[in-house]
């Protein structure tokens, strides 16, 4: 009994020890009613598709013996679905239900009597007052992408009435009521199974969720759902990793996420918050990957900068460099000694990064002479803007700071140079980085997907965007 207890409780860890999510998405109502008229288009299509088997019998025909009757090459021609609605199912999913539906159809009948009579004709069949209900159960599947299952479903016809062309009116009367019940069951049997097939054609559109979305040759981000959807009265909620990771090499780093929640906004389809985290596993893929490092030559100061990276440049506050590396260019080696910390508060992104600057004079024979390493700590705000299906990034420099590491020089004062690496960092490093960040980072997506509108704002510890969203085929 003890061993069971332990087991049970050992069986729960993971589930309770359940990783947050990096990023959240959720759809509205709105977002759901947008849905529904895209799926009605499915179901309509499915609809269209149902068959109709021949019907034959036979009736007894008073005392002279049995007519033999056959209905065939029944076609739909039309199928109306004027009234839908869908409902959140909290716990589950949706519950979709449509009413007054109606189908139309059209096909040939039949009959003979021994060898002395026949006749055959057309007829119209329309079928009214349709009722179909089923509840749309959201789940996840292996793979971490959503997933919907038909749960149950019940399906009624109100009226079936039929119009024969040619012959006489007798004949309806004499096999309509068998028609009518043999439509009723092969209809309600199968509009509930093609509304399941209408649902389950859903999972291969949400499989095109890009559970791994490469972002360059370095990074690539998971979205795939950490937890089952969650449906509450008023939407449904899907936590997804959001996180970044080096290409092939899943590395986690030293941080995780925070919990966060959406505001309550009704006004979008869809708002998807992006957690500081996400953005910090960024930092921390591309600093390990080395990709914030980079040489700084003299070629990448713009023409206009009041000095040029040469060993004169260094004469005024550093006298021993123009002594004893005259008239030679510099370059300079920057690069961060951790990972650059981005911090979300409201309307602002902020992003600390500590870095070294190590300085080299370049010998005529191309060896390089380290003259000495500062610290350069730097202060940077970021504007975020959805581009696309991307969310793409610009900065600024707020401030940076020096202080002198090791210098192979003698000793000096550091302050007097912030000016020169004050535009150093504006001037080559900032573009650089706003070249990059200006390709963007793919946003969590379905199929072809669109965003219309959408809206990006920055809270503590996240950034929300709202839109509405556009499938196009
Ligand atoms: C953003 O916040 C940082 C500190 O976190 C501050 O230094 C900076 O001035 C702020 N920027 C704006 C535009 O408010
Ligand atoms: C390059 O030149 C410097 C300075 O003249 C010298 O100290 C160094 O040994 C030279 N290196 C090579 C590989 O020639
Ligand atoms: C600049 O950096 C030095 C060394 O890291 C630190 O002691 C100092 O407080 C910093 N100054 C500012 C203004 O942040």
């Amino acid at each position: 009994m003890l061993l069971c207890c332990c087991l049970v409780l050992v069986a729960l860890v993971p589930t309770t020890l359940s990783v947050n999510p990096g990023v959240e998405a959720r759809l509205t109502d709105k977002g759901l009613e947008y849905g529904r008229q895209v799926g009605m288009v499915i179901v309509q299509q499915k609809l269209k598709s149902i068959k109709i088997a021949d019907i034959s019998g036979e009736q007894r025909l008073g005392k002279f013996g049995k007519v033999k009757y056959t209905l065939s090459g029944t076609q739909i021609l039309n199928v109306g679905l004027p009234q839908s609605a869908v409902n959140l199912v909290p716990g589950t999913g949706v519950r979709l239900s449509i009413s007054n539906a109606f189908i139309s159809m059209h096909g040939n009948w039949r009959v003979k009597y021994r060898r002395v009579f026949r006749d055959s004709g057309s007829f119209d069949l329309s079928v009214n007052g349709l009722t179909v209900a089923t509840t749309i159960g959201i789940m996840s599947d292996e793979t971490g992408r959503p997933a919907v299952r038909s749960l149950n479903c019940g399906a009624t016809v109100g009226g079936v009435n039929i119009k024969f062309h040619g012959g006489g009116s007798w004949l309806y009367n004499l096999f309509r009521k068998f028609i009518e019940k043999s439509l009723r069951n092969t209809l309600q049997k199968q509009i509930c199974r093609l509304v399941g097939e209408a649902v389950a054609d859903l999972n291969p559109r949400l499989k095109t969720l890009n559970v791994l979305a490469k972002v360059d040759k370095y990074a690539e981000i998971e979205y795939s759902m950490v937890s089952p959807p969650v449906v509450s009265k008023s939407s449904i909620d899907l936590g997804l990793k959001g996180e970044f990771y080096n290409i092939g090499r899943h590395q986690e780093p030293p941080f995780s996420p925070a919990p966060f929640s959406l505001p309550l906004q009704t006004s979008n389809m869809l708002y998807i918050g992006l957690s500081a985290f996400t953005a910090n596993s960024a930092a921390f893929v591309y600093n390990t990957a080395g990709a914030l490092s980079m040489y700084i030559t003299d070629d990448m100061i713009p023409q206009s900068s009041p000095f040029r990276l040469n060993t004169r440049t260094f004469r005024a506050v550093i006298p021993q460099i123009a002594k004893r590396f005259p008239g030679l260019m510099i370059k300079l080696l920057v690069k961060t000694v951790k990972t650059p910390v981005i911090t979300f508060t409201p309307d602002n992104v902020t992003v600390q990064t500590t870095t070294t600057v190590t300085a080299y004079a370049i010998q005529p024979n191309a060896t390089l002479s380290p003259l000495f390493v500062l610290n350069l700590d730097s202060s940077v705000s970021g504007k975020m803007t959805v581009s696309g299906m991307q969310l793409a990034g610009h900065v600024t420099l707020n401030k940076i700071n020096l202080s002198l590491v090791t210098s192979y020089v003698g000793d000096f004062q550091v302050k007097p140079l912030s000016n020169i690496f004050q535009l150093v960092v504006k001037a080559v490093v900032i573009p650089i980085a706003n070249v990059e960040l200006a390709k963007g980072y793919p946003l969590p997506t379905i199929g072809k997907m669109k965003l219309v509108n959408p809206q990006l704002k920055v809270l503590k510890d996240y950034m929300l965007i709202g839109t509405d969203v556009q499938f196009t085929n």
